[in-house]
């Protein structure tokens, strides 16, 4: 996933997307399955990095899961699970951490769950707190208990527990233990959060039981031993409202989302927006038994300020989305109650307002509300630059933004966060007709500059593709001597390159079916390929692919010779790179002194497109310098 995006503006979105399965059924999916005693079988999981990291974590405790295409396998069973060897990593998921944490204190022995950096920073006593009063020891940093987490887990026994934050994480975390517990466990919820946790015990045979009271809500449950059971997971409705606000805001825009979870605790954005004003048609099934879904069908429409509670959308996921469609609103909208959003995977609520006024339209943070003013009256939406600063939603909600804010260019960075949640994003966002591009950074130089390494460098760092198009000159110069074909023979040369067939790889260079990534180091190629690529049809024909290569990709890192000056003049960054003779000698350790610098002279005296420098091209002289170092400096360029 790319590090930075760019999205277009300007024009109508259209079609229909189905969204990844719901995370929050995903993961209880997997944690419930893992407990059944025998196999569940669970399809439409959600294929992002958070439910990837709980699918690994239950296989350490001892649980199989097998995966195929779309379609997960979970055996288990009290007997099976156990307590890790090592630790649990859960990535950035704050559900995978704390359901874990709930799950492993029913086991005997010790675990540790350790997360990346935002999830290391995030507070986990509300976990802690209800698993210590049933008999575990947890533990993390602080007075907030921030992870790594380590639960000592076993004989365990019920409690009777009010979370002071309503908290659908903390109540699923309580279920779950208590199912390992003496006695009936309690939990009491002043306010309603989802209800997937209650619902997959029920379906797997769990002694549970659930009473309303008002606004809230009772569960109890009692040691049980579960049944698997077979599932199909809902389209996730908090990544579904991306594209429900992306077809509310974007002018003459017709979205439908189909399939998307539509229990009653989730749907809250729906209500929301629908007292904006918007345009939607919501069309419920109930036929997948535990799991309610709909198809929603979104289209412009003049939308006006309003009051969200944050009782509408307990987990406040949907805020960021609905905070772009506020700006693009009438008026002023109030979103109340909204200090959760300071401990997400980022501070959304500063997060959301930095957003709104990136876009054109104005916003405040007044306590814990977030007001925001729309543009509707008297102000324009603009193209903007946004950091999303890694967190995935903000980045999803820049995007639409960036779909909203009219023609123009938008820059989201931090976009890679999305990995975690919705991989497919941009692809569904150029499906439904957006445009989102990557950088393009064309890095020239002569042979032993260093341009292979800083690029394939680079490319890993940017989390975008890379192209090296010297294989491709020297696959058709590998191919001209395989065939017997005269190297400066233009004509035929040039007809070869025509009707080859090239994957430039990475990792492999194929030419016509033949694996050549060896071949084209050698010798003969090293001596045949200047000529080969100082003939102006084979420049043609392959300088065509490269822009192919780039409009597939949506941009990326290419390397070559005359990638600034005449593939790519418009290149986002174009940098060139020298080094000393010597050094570039030594780099090129597998090819003759002479055999270079001859190569070079070829390269830079030809007619066609010669070895050049762009009058914009950064020049680097990488002689004596670490990669590192010259890969921070090119980053430079780009932030
Ligand atoms: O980068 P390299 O040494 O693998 O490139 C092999 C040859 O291909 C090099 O001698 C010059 C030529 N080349 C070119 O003319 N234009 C490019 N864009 C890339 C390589």
């Amino acid at each position: 996933m790319p590090v930075t995006v760019m999205v277009a503006g300007g024009a109508p979105l259209g079609g229909e997307v189905r969204v990844p399965g719901d995370k929050s059924i995903s993961h209880r999916a997997l944690l419930i399955g893992a407990l059944g005693e025998g196999t569940s079988v669970v399809r439409g999981l959600s294929d992002g990095d958070d439910v990837r990291r709980t699918r690994e974590a239950l296989a350490a405790c001892g649980a199989e899961v097998h995966h195929d295409g779309d379609v997960v396998t979970v055996t288990g069973g009290r007997g099976v699970l156990h307590a890790p060897g090592a630790p649990l990593d859960c990535g950035n998921s704050g559900t995978g951490m704390r359901l874990l944490a709930g799950l492993v204190a029913g086991l005997d022995g010790e675990t540790v769950l350790v997360g990346d950096a935002s999830l290391s920073s995030r507070p986990m006593d509300r976990v802690a707190a209800p698993l210590t009063a049933m008999g575990a020891t947890v533990t993390g940093r602080g007075a907030r208990c921030r992870p790594p987490l380590t639960v000592r887990g076993g004989e365990l026994r019920g409690v009777e527990w009010t979370p002071e934050v309503a908290s659908a994480q903390v109540k699923s975390a309580v279920l779950l233990a208590g199912l390992a517990a003496s006695g009936v466990t309690v939990v009491h919820e002043p306010v309603r959060t989802r209800t997937h946790t209650e619902e997959l015990l029920a379906l797997a045979g769990a002694d549970i039981d659930v009473v309303d009271d008002g606004a809230g809500r009772t569960v109890r449950v009692r040691a049980s031993s579960l049944r698997p059971f077979d599932l199909i997971v809902p389209g996730d409705p908090s990544q579904a409202a991306f594209w429900v606000v992306a077809g509310c805001v974007v002018p003459k825009s017709a979205i439908r989302v189909r399939g998307i979870y539509a229990g009653e605790t989730r749907a809250g954005f729906l209500g929301v927006l629908a007292r904006m004003g918007a345009s939607l048609d919501v069309a419920t099934r109930t036929e997948d038994g535990v799991a309610p879904s709909a198809d929603v069908a979104a289209r412009p429409a003049l939308l006006t300020g309003t009051v969200v509670h944050a009782s509408e959308i307990p987990s406040l996921d949907e805020v960021p989305a609905l905070a772009v469609a506020a700006a693009c609103a009438e008026g002023t909208t109030r979103f109340v109650g909204m200090g959760e959003l300071r401990v997400k995977e980022s501070d959304r609520l500063e997060g959301a307002a930095r957003l709104v006024g990136a876009m054109g339209a104005a916003a405040r943070v007044e306590g814990d509300d977030l007001v925001v003013e729309g543009v509707r009256r008297g102000g324009r939406l603009r193209h903007f630059r946004f950091d999303s600063g890694g967190d995935h939603r903000m980045a999803m909600a820049a995007a639409v933004a960036a779909l909203a804010a009219g023609p123009g260019e938008s820059r989201v960075d931090g976009f890679s966060g999305v990995a975690t949640s919705y991989p497919a994003f941009l692809q569904h966002l150029r499906h439904l007709g957006g445009s989102a591009r990557v950088q393009l950074v064309a890095i020239d130089g002569p042979a032993g500059s260093g341009k292979s390494t800083v690029s394939r460098e680079l490319a890993a760092r940017l989390g975008v593709a890379r192209l090296d198009t010297g294989a491709m000159y020297r696959a058709v110069a590998w191919a001209a001597l395989e065939r017997g074909v005269d190297p400066s023979d233009a004509a035929a040369v040039a007809e070869l390159a025509r009707d080859a067939v090239i994957d430039p790889g990475p990792p492999d260079v194929v030419i016509d079916g033949v694996d050549v990534t060896g071949a084209i180091r050698g010798a003969g190629v090293n001596a045949a390929v200047s000529t080969v690529a100082a003939n102006p049809a084979v420049r043609a024909v392959l300088v065509e692919r490269q822009r192919a290569w780039a409009a597939a990709h949506g941009g990326g890192v290419v390397e070559g010779r005359d990638i600034g000056t005449v593939v790519f003049p418009t290149a986002d960054l174009k940098v060139f790179l020298t080094a000393a003779p010597e050094e570039r000698v030594r780099r090129r350790h597998d090819e003759a002194a002479d055999g270079i610098s001859r190569r070079d002279e070829l390269d830079a005296t030809r007619a066609a497109s010669p070895l050049a420098r762009a009058d914009d091209a950064k020049l680097v002289d990488t002689t004596g310098r670490s990669v590192e170092d010259v890969i921070e400096e090119v980053l430079s360029w780009l932030r």
